[in-house]
This record gives structure tokens, C-alpha cells and sequence, in this order.
């Protein structure tokens, strides 16, 4: 490894590491149209933003960020082209298989969430490989959206909470919000402290609903292919800028 790339991994000297968030959260927005803009297929551009990712996991990583969540494909992402859908399951399966050594070495804990039993069978085991493989690891939790939606993950606590109920396990009273998060995806996770979002929309397309309640925001126009460590940089420099209120003053 070169001085350069040394040099790189440290935290910026004018981000203070007492202020930094313990989760971070990003929706992965714009590759179709930075692919676009060069004439290119749709496809080109989830290829691209597949390392993009991979950079910014080590870069959380070397900067001593404990949990990164990204949403890699909604609810909503099936009413896409058959063969874009296809492309992306197949996507997601060959990159698992590629870096599943290399997040074993860099001491990685992957989780998925969402709806995985209808994602292609495949693509399941190879999730659950993953998972199993990596679970003792203290290093980054990372935790991939795949077929996720904000409101199926409520939905799915809320049946497993009556489900209790009406077996006589818990009292109605009892279901408070600590006992509600523990029956979301995100369970192991505490909430993210901050949501980039790439490529300029203001919405959370059904990304982490609950969860988000107190996420400071942060929307750049940059698309995801382009978004790079000086990018990261300057969205944690805008989190560390804001002030945290929690509803006091
Ligand atoms: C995000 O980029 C990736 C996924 C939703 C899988 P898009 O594919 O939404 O790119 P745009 O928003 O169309 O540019
Ligand atoms: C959100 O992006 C989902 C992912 C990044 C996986 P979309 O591109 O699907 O969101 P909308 O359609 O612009 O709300
Ligand atoms: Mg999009």
C-alpha cells in the first residue's frame, strides 16, 4: 500500500471523531440517469454504483463509522423492466459471491433486510451464506436493503406483536417502542443518525420509516456513481454542523 492511500483512510482533520454518526444511511439514487447522461444503458450505471458502494463501506470503516445501512432495491423497484429487475438480482448475487472473502478479512458483519422469500432462491442462499459466514464479526455492521418497504416492515412487526397477544404472551399495554423496534429488520441496529440521499429527490421512498424519525437529513444532486469520499466528507462536515435538538431547545 502507497503514502497515498495511507493517507486517505485517516479521518479528515477538521471532522471531530466524537461527533461522528454511529449509523449512516443512504438511498443509492441516480444511477439510470448518470448512465444516461452518457449514452449509456440504465444497467451501466447500477454497475458503477456497486464499487461506489464498496468505497464508501471501507471508508466508513477506516473512519470509525460502527453501522452502514443501503438500500439496494425497494418494494416499489419490481414495477421496473422485467430485464432491469433481472439484472439487478443477478447483480447482487455475483457481488456477494465476489466480496464475501474480502468483507471476511475486513472483519465486515453483512445483514440483509426486507422481504427476502421472494427474492430469486439463488440469490437467498447466497444471502444466507453471507449472514451466517460474517455473523460473529465486530467490525462494520452493514446492512443491505433488498426488496425492503418501510411500511411492509411495520406491517410485519404488527402481526407478530397480535400474533403474541392473542396467544396470550403479551398484554396490549405492553407493546411499547423499545418492544416494537425489537420486532423490526433492524433490530440489532440502533436507528441512523444520518440519510444521504444522492441524485436530489426530498422524499425517503418508503426507506426505513421508522427508524428515520430522528435522522438529520442530508439530499446532495450528486448521482450515485459520483458520489466518492470527498462527497462522504462533505456530508459528514454538514452533520457536524447541525444541531441535534430531539424536540428541546
Ligand atoms: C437507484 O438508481 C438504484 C435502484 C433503485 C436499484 P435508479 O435506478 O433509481 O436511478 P434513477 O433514479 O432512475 O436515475
Ligand atoms: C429508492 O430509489 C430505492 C433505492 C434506492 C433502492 P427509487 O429511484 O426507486 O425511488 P423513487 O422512485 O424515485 O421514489
Ligand atoms: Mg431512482
Amino acid at each position: 500500500m502507497n503514502n497515498m492511500q495511507t493517507l486517505l483512510q485517516e479521518l479528515p482533520s477538521d471532522l471531530d471523531q466524537d461527533l461522528l454518526p454511529r449509523h449512516v444511511a443512504v438511498i443509492m439514487d441516480g444511477n439510470g440517469r448518470w448512465a444516461k447522461r452518457r449514452g449509456l444503458p440504465r444497467i451501466m450505471g447500477h454497475r458503477q454504483g456497486v464499487d461506489v458502494l464498496k468505497n464508501l463501506l471501507r471508508c466508513c470503516r477506516d473512519w470509525g463509522i460502527k453501522a452502514l445501512t443501503a438500500y439496494a432495491f425497494s418494494t416499489e423497484n419490481w414495477g421496473r423492466p422485467l430485464e432491469e429487475v433481472d439484472f439487478l438480482m443477478t447483480l447482487f448475487e455475483r457481488v456477494l459471491v465476489r466480496e464475501l472473502q474480502e468483507m471476511m478479512e475486513e472483519n465486515v458483519r453483512i445483514q440483509f433486510v426486507g422481504n427476502l422469500s421472494s427474492l430469486p432462491s439463488s440469490l437467498q442462499s447466497q444471502i444466507y451464506r453471507s449472514m451466517t459466514l460474517t455473523k460473529d464479526n465486530q467490525g462494520i455492521q452493514f446492512t443491505v436493503a433488498t426488496n425492503y418497504g418501510g411500511r411492509q416492515e411495520i406491517l410485519q412487526a404488527c402481526r407478530a406483536l397480535a400474533t403474541q397477544v392473542q396467544q396470550g404472551q403479551i398484554q396490549p399495554d405492553q407493546i411499547d417502542e423499545a418492544l416494537f423496534s425489537r420486532h423490526l429488520y433492524t433490530a440489532n441496529v440502533c436507528d441512523p443518525d444520518l440519510l444521504i440521499r444522492t441524485s436530489g429527490e426530498m422524499r425517503l421512498s418508503n426507506f426505513l420509516l421508522w427508524q428515520m424519525a430522528y435522522a438529520e437529513l442530508y439530499i446532495t444532486d450528486v448521482y450515485w456513481p459520483d458520489f466518492n469520499r470527498q462527497q462522504f466528507h462533505k456530508a459528514l462536515s454538514a452533520y457536524q454542523q447541525r444541531e441535534r435538538r430531539f424536540g428541546k431547545i
